[in-house]
C-alpha cells in the first residue's frame, strides 16, 4: 500500500489508474470505515482512502484538537482491507492558503438536523470533500449511512455539480450490543460505553411506535424524555421521510434519526424504517 503525503505524490502514483474508488475519512478507523473500503474494492481499479482531520468543519468548541490520530494504526487496518492507495496530506498541503472558496449546501437540507447544532458542518465537508474529489478524481465514491445526512449532502452536491462521481451508500456497521462504530465512541467511559446502546434502542423504539401509528411528534417527544431521564442531552429525535429528511406523508419510507450527548461525547445514529 501506496502513502502519499502530497498532492504530487498521489497524481503520480494515480496516473497508471483510470477509475480510482475513493473512501474518504478523518482517520481513527474502525470496522465501519473498514467495511467501506471492502465495499469500494469492486468499484474501480484502484482503491483509495484518504486520512484528514478537516478543520473547517468543526465549530471553535469541538474537539478537532483532540480528534484522535492514530496513522500508524489506520495504515495497517487499510492494509488489510485491501486499500492501495493512502492520501494522508499535511493541512498546509491541502490547505497552504486559507480556503475562502466554499461550497455551500442549500439550507433546506443542510442546515437542520447536524447543521442547526453544527452550524456551518456541511460546509466544511463539503468544501473538503469536493477538494478531495479534485485530488484523487474517483469514479466512485464511498460513504457510510451512519451520517445519514452527510451522505445525502454529498449526493446533492455530487449531482448539482455534474460530478461524473458514482455515489455509493455503506451499511452502518456496529458493535455486538447494536451501537453503531464511531471513532467518538473512545472518549466514552467504561460505564457510558454500556449505556451508549440506549441511543439506537431509543431509535428503534421510536420507529416501532411510529409504525405501530402513534403521532410522530409525540413518539418524537417520547424518545427526547426518555433519554433526557437516563441523563442524556439529547439534540434531536426524529422521524423524517428518506427522500429529502422532511416530515414523511403516509406511504413515505422513512429514517429515524438522532443525536444526543452522553457527558461531553456527542452521538449520532439513525435507523431505516
Ligand atoms: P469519518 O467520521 O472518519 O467517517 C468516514 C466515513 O466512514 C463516512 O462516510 C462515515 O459515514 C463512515 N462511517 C463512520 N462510522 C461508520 C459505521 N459505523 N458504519 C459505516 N460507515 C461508517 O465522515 C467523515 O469522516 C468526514 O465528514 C469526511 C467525509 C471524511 C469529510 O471530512
Amino acid at each position: 500500500m501506496y502513502i502519499a503525503r502530497t498532492l504530487q505524490e498521489l497524481r503520480t502514483h494515480l496516473a497508471q489508474h483510470r477509475h480510482p474508488a475513493f473512501v474518504p475519512t478523518m482517520g481513527n478507523l474502525h470496522e465501519g470505515h473498514l467495511a467501506l473500503v471492502r465495499r469500494a474494492k469492486p468499484l474501480g481499479d484502484v482503491t483509495v482512502a484518504s486520512i484528514f482531520v478537516n478543520r473547517l468543519q468543526f465549530l471553535p468548541h469541538e474537539d478537532f484538537d483532540s480528534y484522535p490520530r492514530t496513522f500508524a494504526d489506520d495504515c495497517a487496518r487499510l492494509e488489510a482491507a485491501g486499500c492501495d492507495l493512502v492520501f494522508a496530506p499535511a493541512e498546509q498541503e491541502l490547505y497552504p492558503l486559507p480556503q475562502t472558496y466554499k461550497v455551500h449546501p442549500p439550507g433546506a437540507l443542510a442546515d437542520m438536523l447536524e447543521g442547526e447544532f453544527r452550524p456551518g458542518f456541511f460546509t466544511g465537508v463539503c468544501t473538503v470533500v469536493l477538494k478531495l474529489f479534485a485530488c484523487v478524481q474517483p469514479s466512485a465514491a464511498v460513504f457510510g449511512k451512519k451520517d445519514y445526512q452527510q451522505l445525502m449532502v454529498i449526493r446533492g452536491m455530487v449531482q448539482q455539480f455534474a460530478l461524473p462521481i458514482e455515489i455509493v451508500a455503506g451499511e452502518t456497521q456496529r458493535a455486538a450490543d447494536g451501537l453503531a462504530l464511531s471513532s467518538r465512541n473512545g472518549y466514552l467511559s467504561a460505564a457510558q460505553r454500556d449505556e451508549a446502546v440506549q441511543l439506537p434502542l431509543a431509535l428503534q423504539h421510536m420507529a416501532r411506535q411510529v409504525s405501530e401509528g402513534m403521532e410522530i411528534a409525540r413518539a418524537e417527544a417520547q424518545a427526547m424524555a426518555a433519554l433526557q431521564a437516563r441523563g442524556w442531552q439529547p439534540d434531536y429525535m426524529t422521524v423524517r421521510r428518506r427522500s429529502d429528511l422532511q416530515a414523511p406523508q403516509a406511504g413515505d419510507s422513512r429514517v429515524a434519526l438522532g443525536a444526543a450527548r452522553l457527558g461531553t461525547t456527542r452521538l449520532i445514529d439513525n435507523l431505516e424504517f
